[in-house]
């Protein structure tokens, strides 16, 4: 990894005002061994399973934009395939680019054991019967046992806190500290796909901004929470000049957008995922952000 790379991307984007993306969502499939409730991503129809070619091209593409982090998303990534090839071998094609390191977000519904990414995010949306609500019947048993089977050591877990979860938030991040295979917990909010305010799975604004304070004080008291307290305080109010375009992104039918998908539905006043408030503070240079997309990251 060249070390100068990341001040000097600082530099160009603060002072110079340009716009290059640092990190790429991938999507490299939209089959799904799931159909959880919050999810508009999965087909089960015609499911689309990228080429290998295709995303040599895309991580080309991405690299030349000057992307130098890549999240493999799906659908579910881990039942990637071309032929003989596994999501191993498009970890090592994105290292090969270039890139300086990759995640995997998985469902843990497949043991993953041996999988190369340099981090991986296990999506658990609460523990026990508050994860199987969105995910689905044993879904929790086996994410456990994947997970702790997985032995990755940067492994850490992503709860999407909607309407219902948001009342186990406190035990799910007392499980993640007592589990002794999560790392840490990142939280997100509920974000409605088409942008409806009503849509029952959004959590309200007051309790949005009351799991907000918890997650802070938390943090402070030194909670393994992936999401920094300067982040978390900007997603209490989505006023904020947004600087989405530090991530692109290439959806499962190959479209390439500058930002994540949210932007073009016109969505972004109901936004839940945190990495607006991250990225925004990063921008702003946040020390505490900076460490902790450092510590993910690097
Ligand atoms: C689309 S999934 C793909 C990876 C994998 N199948 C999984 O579930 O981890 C990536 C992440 O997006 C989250 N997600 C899906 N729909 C969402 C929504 N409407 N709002 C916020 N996050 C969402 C999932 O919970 C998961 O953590
Ligand atoms: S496992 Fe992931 S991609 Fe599949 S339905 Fe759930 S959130 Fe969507
Ligand atoms: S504010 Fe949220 S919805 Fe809008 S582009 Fe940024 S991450 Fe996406």
């Amino acid at each position: 990894m060249n070390p100068f790379y990341l001040p000097f991307w600082y530099f160009e984007a603060k002072f110079l005002k340009r716009k290059k993306p640092l990190q790429t969502v991938l999507f490299i499939t939209n089959k799904c061994n799931l159909s959880c409730t919050h999810c508009s991503v999965y087909d089960h129809t015609s499911p689309v399973m990228k080429g290998y070619g295709q995303i040599e091209e895309e991580l080309r593409y991405s690299y030349n934009l000057g992307s130098r982090f890549v999240d493999f998303e799906g659908g579910e990534p881990t039942l990637w395939r071309d032929g003989s090839r596994t999501l191993n071998d498009l970890i090592d094609l994105a290292h090969k680019t270039g890139f300086f390191s990759t995640t995997v977000t998985t469902n843990a519904q497949e043991p993953f054991a041996g999988l190369k990414a340099d981090s991986v995010w296990v999506s658990m949306d609460g523990i026990h019967e508050y994860h199987e609500a969105v995910r689905g019947k044993g879904t929790f048993e086996k994410l456990v046992a994947n997970a702790a089977g997985s032995k990755h050591k940067a492994l850490s877990a992503n709860m999407v806190i909607d309407s219902n979860n948001f009342v186990n938030v406190a035990d799910t991040l007392e499980f993640v500290k007592n589990s002794g295979f999560f790392k840490s917990i990142a939280f997100n909010f509920y974000t409605p796909a088409f942008g409806n305010a009503e849509d029952p799975l959004s959590l309200n604004w007051n309790d949005r901004g009351s799991i907000l304070d918890f997650l802070i004080a938390e943090k402070r008291k030194g909670a393994p929470i992936m999401n920094s307290v300067s982040g978390l305080k900007r997603m209490k109010n989505l006023d904020f000049e947004k600087v989405c375009w530090m991530c692109n992104y290439i959806l499962p039918d190959g479209t390439r957008l500058p930002e994540c998908v949210g932007k073009s539905a016109g969505i972004c006043n109901h936004c839940g995922f945190c990495m607006a408030g991250e990225m925004r503070s990063v921008i702003d240079f946040r020390p505490d952000t900076l460490l902790a997309g450092l510590k993910l990251r690097v």
